[in-house]
């Protein structure tokens, strides 16, 4: 099973993504997770990738298709997996296709998740989030047991640096011209799931299950 979660920052992707992770036991891929990890681990790739995330920006496809590319080509990867911020580009959709189809392998489902502006703009001053497992909380609607740690690893939870109300205006804007086109591509290819991501996070695997299967 390949599944690739749509949405705008803060929809509620990787929340998603980690349940369906978990659900069909596949590996949950999220390029944003993977630049976090490498800013916070000093290497060259998080320096190239920092500056573009701080500003809301995306990082450039060179960069992104190569490392999701080398991803996806892990041993953990051969019964399936669910990719969370990627594509993000028509550009990245079609080389993703393209590796796929020289596989013989294709995507089977695009679920986007649908939420309002507004929404997201109160989701992400409350997020916190871990960079060692990548799990996502809120201070409101996903509280952690302990406040500031982990549930899953015992690690510290941070607040992103790409979280700040400016930031996550150009990450919106960004979204609607470079990312939103997505929809009516994979709407296209016949395998688009739309899901509203505005109800509560204890059905929404639930929701997602009942457009998958
Ligand atoms: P990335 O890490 O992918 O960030 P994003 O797409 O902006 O999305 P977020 O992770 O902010 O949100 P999410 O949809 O995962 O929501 P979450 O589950 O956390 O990318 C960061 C940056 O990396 C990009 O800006 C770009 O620079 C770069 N990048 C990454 N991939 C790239 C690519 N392919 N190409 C180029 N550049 C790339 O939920 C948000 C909050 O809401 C949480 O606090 C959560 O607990 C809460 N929540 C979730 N669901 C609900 C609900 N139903 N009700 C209430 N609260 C909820
Ligand atoms: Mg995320």
């Amino acid at each position: 099973m390949k599944i690739i979660m749509l949405g705008a920052p803060g929809a509620g992707k990787g929340t998603r993504a980690a349940m369906i992770a978990d659900y069909f036991n596949i590996p949950h891929i999220s390029t944003g997770d993977i630049f976090r990890a490498n800013i916070k681990n000093g290497t060259q790739l998080g320096m190239e990738a920092k500056g573009f995330m701080d500003q809301g920006l995306l990082v450039p496809d060179e960069l992104t298709v190569k490392i999701l590319l080398d991803r996806v080509a892990a041993d953990d990867c051969r019964e399936g997996y669910i990719l969370d911020g990627f594509p993000r580009t028509i550009p990245q959709a079609e080389v993703l296709d393209q590796e796929l189809v020289k596989m013989g392998d294709k995507v089977d489902y695009a679920i986007d998740v649908d939420v309002p502006d507004d929404v997201i703009i109160d989701r992400m001053s409350g997020r916190r989030a871990c960079l060692k497992c990548g799990a996502t909380f809120h201070i409101a609607h996903v509280p952690p047991k302990q406040e500031g740690i982990c549930d899953k690893c015992g690690a510290e939870l941070i607040q992103r640096a790409d979280d700040a109300p400016e930031t996550v205006k150009n990450r919106l804007t960004v979204y609607h011209e470079q990312t939103q086109p997505l929809i009516d591509f994979y709407q296209g290819k016949g395998i688009l799931k739309q899901v509203s991501g505005t109800g509560a996070v204890k059905d929404a695997l639930q929701d997602m299950l009942a457009v998958l299967i």
